[in-house]
């Protein structure tokens, strides 16, 4: 088969000659896109430099090295992945040493100060006392909430809870509501019974800390996809009007919500109030470049270039964020505005299957979005009611990573967009299966020992993997092939398989996760087993800047480019010149980095059980909830815990 996106090769920068190129361009690229960033207004909190600078040195030292040693033998002595799974290591420390500086409530209300200039909000003893006595490991580190929360201090209160309203009364919206009063939580009725599971999981979860809550309704996104797309320029008002309000002495301060707030909501019963809706439907065609692109500067790269050539990989687009064929970070590859390429490489972005998208700011409660996009992230009800649970058993038991199968696994459905026209063409979820079992007409690029502690990027036949290196893998389309018009097409390209039980996985090393319609609901699941999750995809989530790539699992870029030399790392190949001298000789296994995947198991497993479990979920919330109840107070300016 030869169209567009399969045919990625060859790649011009990893032949042998000059693979010093591509990592002193891409350390180059990815120096100053970070220099770019630190250099921008958005980004000028202090902490947040500190760590750019030392990606900056680290790329500089190590890039710089790395090609250096490239050139002069043609091949590496160093490993990108082990340079990577290094310097992971070091931004942890980083990252524990912010978020969690705060020993006591003392500290934890000079240190929000210190991050968001301004008061904490009233109730954030409460929400100390609850986060330490569940030993919350994170205590100061939610920039996250600041950053969707913000652009709402321009718009009026008032404002805010009639839009509330407007949004939850109307079917059309796919919305359901939440309204608490006097520390009870209600669900509106008539949500779509299929999808009410995520409002009434949200509810469950605002139980446990309701009573320090004041009244106040809440809308939530019933589907996948992300929903508030504010252009550019739009958002820079906002956000303007947004830092413009100074706040006031801390003897001003007023430490309880308003009385009668109950008054301020308009009733979300019945559920079809409104007929009007802000939304415009942009589902079944490519949304890149009417909704997804405004959202990023005039001057980035999504606004100033179109990409045409699909036959090819944009090395440009991803070099930004990579080193080689391996991404620097999971939250840099999933930045938009330096990827034109992306409108043809993801199924929201080429042809959602839903997309109902409004352009103006509104409040919307959303388990995943687009970096971006303006959808008020919260932890997914969905992992919070173990609707994919992480369960081994006897009949599926959880071996050691060591004990387990050293192949590659997945089995999805084709749930990312809606393909008619060929459009799942671009879909990473087709394109991770043809990749792996149907590449017969393309080569592919590897990075593979050379010798004793050497690495060299190969070219080889795209069929060639399984049976020359022995990198083994188990990767289906499961029955039926859904959402899509062109689905004969893909059942003769892809082929299907049943679905299995979801315990079957831990049996496998290395797992791999990809978006689906929104974020991936087995992620967490993976984390918590000993297996080793390789993770792409655009989505994120509430937990993604604690998760931390190369520590606690493995990314992928999502023009999967780098998948094989990933694996090739991990499992170990056959030896390439094993065997030559002696056909007899048997080929070995060389270069499995057990260790190295083992510690990243293992690690991202320690990591889940004391900052992802229910709790934390719990306290990201109930912090996000007393933002959000101070934004639509009428008294919002003059609020504030005082210590
Ligand atoms: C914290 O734990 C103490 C002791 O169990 C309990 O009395 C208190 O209510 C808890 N605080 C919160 C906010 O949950
Ligand atoms: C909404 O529109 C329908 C059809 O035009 C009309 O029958 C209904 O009364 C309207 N409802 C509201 C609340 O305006
Ligand atoms: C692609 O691979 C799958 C899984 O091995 C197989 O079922 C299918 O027949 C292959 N398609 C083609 C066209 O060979």
């Amino acid at each position: 088969m030869s169209t567009l996106i399969f045919e990625q090769m060859p790649f011009p920068y990893i032949s042998q000659i000059h693979a010093a190129i591509p990592v002193i361009a891409s350390s180059t690229g990815a120096v100053l896109f970070l220099l770019s960033r630190i250099l921008s207004e958005e980004e000028s909190k202090p902490l947040y430099r500190t760590n750019i600078v030392l990606q900056i040195l680290f790329l500089l030292v190590g890039g710089v090295g790395l090609a250096f040693a490239m050139t002069k033998h043609h091949f590496s002595h160093t490993h990108p992945i082990d340079l990577l799974i290094h310097k992971a290591t070091l931004n942890y420390d980083n990252y524990l040493l912010q978020a969690s500086a705060s020993k006591n409530l003392e500290d934890a209300v000079r240190e929000y100060w210190k991050r968001y200039r301004q008061h904490p909000p009233p109730g954030f003893d409460k929400w100390f006392e609850y986060a330490t006595n569940r030993s919350s490991v994170i205590i100061d580190d939610f920039d996250q909430i600041h950053e969707n929360i913000l652009p709402f201090k321009a718009i009026s209160p008032a404002e805010i809870r009639d839009m509330t309203h407007k949004l939850a009364t109307n079917p059309f919206n796919d919305l359901g509501a939440i309204s608490i009063r006097m520390g009870q939580v209600k669900v509106q009725e008539g949500i779509k019974p299929t999808h009410a599971w995520m409002v009434t999981g949200a509810a469950e979860m605002i139980e446990n800390f309701a009573q320090h809550l004041p009244d106040m309704d809440l809308v939530f996104n019933l589907n996948d996809e992300p929903r508030v797309a504010v252009p550019w320029e739009k958002m820079l008002l906002l956000k303007q009007a947004a830092h413009a309000r100074l706040p006031i002495p801390q003897e001003e301060l007023l430490d309880r919500w308003s009385g009668d707030r109950q008054l301020g909501w308009a009733p979300v019963e019945p559920a079809d109030q409104t007929n009007q809706t802000i939304f415009t439907d942009g589902a079944w065609r490519g949304v890149f470049d009417p909704y997804v692109s405004a959202v990023c500067p005039p001057s980035s790269r999504v606004r100033t270039r179109r990409v045409w050539n699909r036959h090819d990989i944009c090395l440009s687009c991803a070099a930004p964020h990579t080193m080689g064929q391996f991404p620097l970070d999971f939250n840099l590859a999933t930045e938009i505005c330096h990827q034109p390429d992306l409108a043809f490489l993801h199924g929201l972005l080429i042809s959602p299957a839903s997309f109902k998208v409004s352009q103006e700011l509104i409040p919307v409660f959303s388990q995943s979005a687009l970096a971006g996009f303006s959808d008020i992230l919260f932890p997914s009800p969905w992992n919070y009611m173990d609707k994919i649970e992480y369960k081994p058993s006897k009949e599926h038991p959880d071996p050691e990573y060591a004990q387990k199968d050293n192949s590659l696994y997945w089995v999805g459905s084709t749930s990312e967009g809606y393909s008619r026209f060929n459009e799942w063409k671009g879909m990473p979820r087709q394109r991770f299966s043809h990749l792996i079992n149907n590449n017969t007409h393309s080569q592919v690029s590897v990075l593979l020992p050379a010798g004793k502690d050497q690495y060299q990027y190969k070219i080889m036949d795209g069929s060639a993997l399984g049976k020359e290196l022995n990198l083994r893998t188990d990767v289906h389309i499961a029955d039926p092939i859904t959402r899509c018009g062109d689905c004969d097409t893909q059942r003769d390209e892809l082929g299907t398989r049943s679905w299995v039980d979801f315990q079957a996985h831990w049996s496998h090393r290395f797992l791999f996760d990809l978006d689906g319609a929104g974020f991936s609901g087995r992620f967490l699941p993976f984390l918590q087993s000993h297996s080793l999750p390789l993770r792409t995809g655009l989505f994120r989530q509430w937990f993604d800047s604690r998760v931390i790539s190369w520590l606690h699992f493995v990314p992928v870029d999502i023009r999967l480019h780098g998948l094989w030399s990933t694996l090739a790392y991990f499992a170990g190949v056959t030896s390439p010149n094993a065997g030559t001298h002696n056909p007899k000789e048997p080929k070995m296994l060389t270069d499995a980095h057990v260790n190295e995947g083992w510690w990243i198991a293992e690690q991202g497993r320690k990591w889940t059980e004391i900052a992802l479990r229910k709790e934390d979920m719990e306290i990201y919330f109930f912090r996000l909830l007393l933002e959000w109840g101070r934004i639509t107070d009428d008294q919002r300016d003059v609020l504030g815990y005082k210590l």
